[in-house]
């Protein structure tokens, strides 16, 4: 294997947060191999203004200016039919994200997962405006209805279905999925309606991770958690199978390295940002499905959010080569240190622009 043009790249699940984390971050999207991320809202407090959001892509535009972002809106009680048909008027976002409420991080001003019906005139508007709905599929822990952190994901699939059933025309994607029961939800979602407008992102992490990954080592914490090795299994098949309705969203979600290390309320999230293309490479070369590569981190996603050439600010193409490619132990300064996923080791290949 010499080298994989892989055209116009993108991760469709980004968090870049704001501050001194923005700026360190920010610029890893590009070194990453990634042309264009699709930004997360769930800031403090969440973005759900124009005014709001159009500052917050200034403000990334400035640190990395030939990185194209899509933006997105945290779905909660402040939006209206009447903000989305305006944001989306001005292309000031691509989508909306939902949260349920205490699922993670900063998503307390989330929902109710069990009964979405006061947002059905947001819905409405998205699928008028052709916007995304991006899902974190989770339901909310609860010691009564038996939902825990191994369940939550397939306990959330009939609000998946039935969100799909009422709003057919309307984009969805389930975020980052970490099980079989959500891979083959989506499969059999197409097989029973070839125009299903429902699609899932994959990150990199849970590509290698299961949950003897976590179970000791905060680093790889995320929610969703990763689960069962047969779980794994089905997510590799579904990254590198080429189906359209499986790309690459890598969930990069970069804490302090104090929010990690500690003994209590460790923050949920695993940094990839930096390395995102190589980590996924790695897979698809185990896999021996590297053909396949470039639908999941380009095609499939850019075909499912309608993006066209115009709306990318940068023509700069990735190239993936074979070439040993460090990840440190560290990323930061003095100040803010960010642990990327599995530091201190060496992947095999590297990205070039
Ligand atoms: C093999 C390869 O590249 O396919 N490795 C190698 O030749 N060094 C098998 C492997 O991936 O381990
Ligand atoms: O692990 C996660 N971290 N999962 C999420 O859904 C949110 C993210 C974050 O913002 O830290
Ligand atoms: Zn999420
Ligand atoms: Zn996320």
């Amino acid at each position: 294997m010499a080298e994989i043009e892989l055209g116009i790249t993108a991760d469709m699940h980004v968090h870049l947060r704001d501050g001194k984390m923005m700026e360190l971050v920010a610029p890893t999207v590009r070194e990453g191999g990634v042309s264009i991320a699709y930004i997360m809202p769930n800031l403090v407090p969440p973005v759900t203004t124009i005014d709001r959001v159009v500052e917050y892509k200034k403000l990334l535009q400035a640190l990395a200016p030939k990185t194209t972002f899509l933006m997105s809106f945290y779905l909660c009680k402040e939006l209206t039919p009447e903000l989305i048909n305006e944001a989306a008027k001005l292309g000031a976002i691509q989508g909306v994200k939902c949260y349920p409420a205490g699922v993670t991080t900063n998503s307390a001003a989330g929902v109710d997962p069990n009964d979405f019906s006061s947002f059905y005139g947001i819905f409405k508007a998205m699928e008028e405006n052709n916007l995304v709905l991006n899902l974190h599929g989770e339901r909310p822990p609860s010691k009564d209805e038996d939902i825990h952190v191994l369940n939550a994901e397939p306990k959330f699939l009939p609000a998946l279905i039935k969100l799909s059933q009422d709003f057919p025309n309307l984009k969805i994607i389930l975020e980052h999925c970490t099980t079989k029961a959500a891979i083959d939800t989506v499969r059999s979602l197409h097989k029973e309606n070839p125009n299903c407008k429902v699609a899932a992102t994959i990150t990199a992490h849970h590509l290698y991770l299961t949950i003897d990954s976590w179970a000791g080592n905060p680093i790889n914490f995320c929610k969703p958690v990763a689960k069962l090795p047969e779980d794994l299994r089905a997510l590799v098949d579904a990254a590198t199978s080429g189906e359209p309705y499986f790309f690459f969203g890598s969930d990069s979600a970069p804490h302090p390295i104090e929010s990690k290390a500690r003994h209590v309320g460790v923050c949920a999230g695993v940094f990839t940002q930096s390395h995102a293309i190589a980590y996924v490479a790695e897979i698809f070369h185990a896999a021996g499905k590297l053909e396949n590569i470039k639908k999941f981190v380009s095609d499939n996603g850019v075909a499912f959010y309608g993006l066209s050439s115009d709306d990318v600010i940068s023509k700069d193409t990735v190239v993936l080569v074979e070439r040993e490619n460090y990840v440190p132990e560290i990323i930061g300064n003095d100040t803010l240190k960010v642990v990327p996923f599995r530091a201190g080791e060496k992947l095999r290949y590297a990205v070039e622009w």
